[in-house]
């Protein structure tokens, strides 16, 4: 069917945190790459994006963080919006899900179906905190998981990845107080799904075979299971109201809102600027709009089965013609989690990396998650940067760019004959535009990448076999006809990888002193004239050294290295003792004078300690824990002054004992005092 516009939309990442690149390698620049594809081409497009700020993910970090809710998804509906700018990601509107338009359109949504009687009215059973008087929703219900035994969250066990329903774990509490919970009846309304059924099976499974095999694989293991009324409201105090009397307390269920939001951001949209977008039904009502969803594998269930059900239930509503979905970016070999801080923050890889957007955007693509699971390691990410953005492509425009300037004053010499070798460089880059296309068009983005770097090979290794740099001294005219193919083949890059790399295609652009080029022109041997200026060349990339790398490696490592520690219990506290027992001990401050290795005793520090009546010698076998043993000089410890004195093999005899915590990792520190006390001074 052919289409007069799209409608791009990207899942709306949740208010709860700061985008990492699995979000930006699973939806964000997938959806844009199209967008600018698109756009480039000429057409009709108009790409939605938003803030997730209900549910209950925000309520959890809001008092995690003792803030309010507002608070929480103000502060991170900032930082999100600002990373997606700076990468690049280009929405024609970024809202938030909080808004006065929102909040309205979704209500009006819920209150048509059921005044239409779309809803099933249902009393259950549910978790309910006596002390708080509040219903629970799965996240926020903890225990132990039936399969792993691990703590897991009623929804999910993060150990073991398995999906869970409260009902399943041994022992569920209240995640936010401990408190124990008790079974209680609450009624909700429900969309039942199953109505839909017959009508998704023949939509999904029948027209549209051509959806990736992630999607229509999930899609159908969803029908052959049979579809079941699903609660489209909760007992939360955060969300929508439910627009219904009686239902005091009751919101909208964060996924029968979030999905709405898609329209309402239009509808804002549309409100703000009607002469440049049109109508909102325009984009959503209109059978000539085609409506494409970039989500994450967990939220296929939701764009492909609910929504579109809750679309038709309205029935006003176009409805996706392609839910493109990426499964999951992995980060050094494991799963990314928030919970864990196992990511790379777009909002801090922008201060580590100042600059470097478009490196890490190709990147994503390169290894983007497209067909199964896929791992981003920093080592991959320094190889790809150095060998092919810093040696092919930008080597290749620098060396086009530098030799113009040089032999030319900057002008695009005139073309001469052309060589066997020019027809061949210039056939291969008259296919591209086709081959590309045939790529986008099934959201092949990682192999249509390829594809772009390939050109700058091309590229590359046309201008190192012409070598103008010593043929300029023989036969100069043939130099002029080398380099205007080389920036013609230069100019193309910058088409070829506008969807990409947006911000390098600019610069490029600028270097060209090009305002615009168009998707139609790739392929093209006369995107420069003879005897154009250009503009002042520069490094389009830059080398990234070891050390850079090795601080992103040694920062995920001190992340792991907290985690493990976090995960390890304290040891279990030891039989009660009495104060006689306590008193026996003569525990004291002591300052320490000198400290020093024991020579061929490896394990031994030898410390000269001021108890405050005299000097005496320390002996301790926790050497390996401080290689600059004397820093330690000046500091007060703790130490047991009568502990029984001992000898150790070489003669020296030990009068005490230092006090030294011992780390989850099993390190030890010597424990020292607040503030400067009397030596001698006695603890108790
Ligand atoms: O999974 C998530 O992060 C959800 N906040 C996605 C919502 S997509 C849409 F429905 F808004
Ligand atoms: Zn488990």
């Amino acid at each position: 069917m052919d289409f007069k516009r799209t409608l791009i939309t990207s899942a709306l990442p949740y208010a709860n945190g700061p985008v990492h690149i699995g979000h930006m390698a699973g939806v964000y620049i997938p959806a844009d790459i199209y967008a600018r594809y698109l756009r480039l081409k000429g057409e009709e497009v108009l790409f939605v994006g938003g803030s997730d700020e209900h549910g209950v993910p925000v309520t959890i970090r809001a008092k995690k963080e003792g803030c309010t809710v507002q608070d929480v998804v103000d502060r991170y509906h900032g930082i999100i919006k600002k990373s997606f700018e700076d990468f690049g990601i280009s929405f024609d509107v970024y809202s938030r899900t909080t808004s006065e338009t929102h909040h309205q359109f979704a209500s009006d949504f819920f209150r048509k179906l059921y005044d239409e009687g779309k809803f099933v009215e249902m009393t259950s059973e549910q978790f309910y905190d006596e002390e708080t008087k509040q219903f629970l929703t799965d996240r926020n219900i903890k225990g132990e998981c039936p399969r792993c035994h691990a703590e897991a969250y009623g929804d999910q066990c993060e150990k073991c990845g398995a999906t869970l329903s409260p009902d399943e774990l041994i022992n569920p509490y209240n995640a936010v107080n401990g408190n124990p919970l008790v079974k209680k009846s609450t009624k909700h309304w429900y969309l039942p799904l199953d109505n839909y059924q017959e009508w998704l099976e023949q939509w999904i499974l029948k027209e549209h075979p051509e959806w990736r095999p992630n999607v229509y694989g999930q899609c159908k293991s969803w029908l052959d299971g049979g579809l079941k009324p699903r609660a489209v409201t909760r007992d939360l105090d955060w969300g929508i109201p439910v627009p219904v009397e009686g239902a005091e307390g009751k919101v909208l269920y964060v996924w029968f809102d979030a999905p709405i939001g898609y329209i309402s951001n239009t509808v804002e949209l549309c409100g703000n600027e009607p002469e440049r977008w049109g109508s909102w039904q325009k984009w959503w009502q209109d059978k000539d709009t085609r409506l494409v969803h970039f989500i994450g594998k967990d939220n296929i269930v939701f764009h492909c089965i609910v929504f579109p059900s809750m679309l038709k239930a309205h029935g006003d509503f176009i409805i996706p013609d392609n839910v493109p979905s990426n499964e999951f970016l992995n980060l050094e070999g494991d799963k990314i989690s928030t919970s864990r801080n196992w990511a790379v923050w777009l909002n801090e890889y922008l201060v580590d990396m100042p600059g470097k957007q478009d490196v890490l955007r190709y990147v994503l693509t390169a290894n983007a998650p497209e067909t199964k699971d896929n791992d981003f390691t920093w080592k991959d990410y320094q190889a790809r940067n150095n060998n092919e953005l810093v040696a092919v492509y930008g080597n290749f425009v620098n060396r086009a760019l530098q030799l113009t300037k040089k032999y030319y004053g900057g002008e695009v010499p005139q073309c001469g004959e052309l060589t066997g070798k020019d027809r061949e460089t210039i056939a291969e880059f008259r296919d591209v535009k086709q081959r590309m296309e045939a790529l986008l068009d099934q959201f092949k983005f990682r192999d249509a990448q390829k594809e772009a770097m390939n050109l700058a090979r091309i590229g590359n290794k046309y201008i190192a076999d012409e070598e103008p740099w010593k043929v300029i001294k023989t036969d100069p005219e043939r130099v002029k006809t080398v380099i205007f193919i080389s920036l013609q083949l230069t100019a193309n890059l910058s088409i070829a990888f506008e969807p990409f790399l947006p911000a390098s295609s600019k610069r490029l652009r600028e270097m060209l002193c090009m305002d615009a080029f168009r998707w139609e022109e790739l392929g093209s041997m006369e995107l420069l004239p003879c005897g154009k200026q250009l503009g002042e060349p520069s490094l389009l990339f830059e080398k990234i050294e070891d050390e850079v790398i090795q601080a992103q490696i040694d920062k995920l490592q001190a992340t792991k290295k907290a985690n493990e520690m976090e995960s390890v219990k304290a040891e279990p506290i030891k039989p009660t003792c009495g104060y006689e027992d306590f008193e026996k001990l003569d525990i004291r401050v002591g300052t320490i004078l000198e400290c020093e290795k024991v020579p061929k005793m490896k394990k031994l520090l030898r410390f000269l300690i001021d108890d405050g009546l005299e000097k005496r010698t320390i002996v301790s076998g926790i050497a390996q824990y401080y290689t600059e043993p004397e820093t330690l000089v000046g500091k007060q410890v703790l130490f047991i002054a009568n502990f029984a004195p001992k000898e150790f093999k070489n003669g020296l005899v030990s009068e005490g004992m230092i006090l030294s915590a011992v780390d989850a990792d099993g390190s030890l520190v010597v424990t020292t005092v607040g503030r400067h006390v009397k030596p001698g001074s006695q603890v108790g």
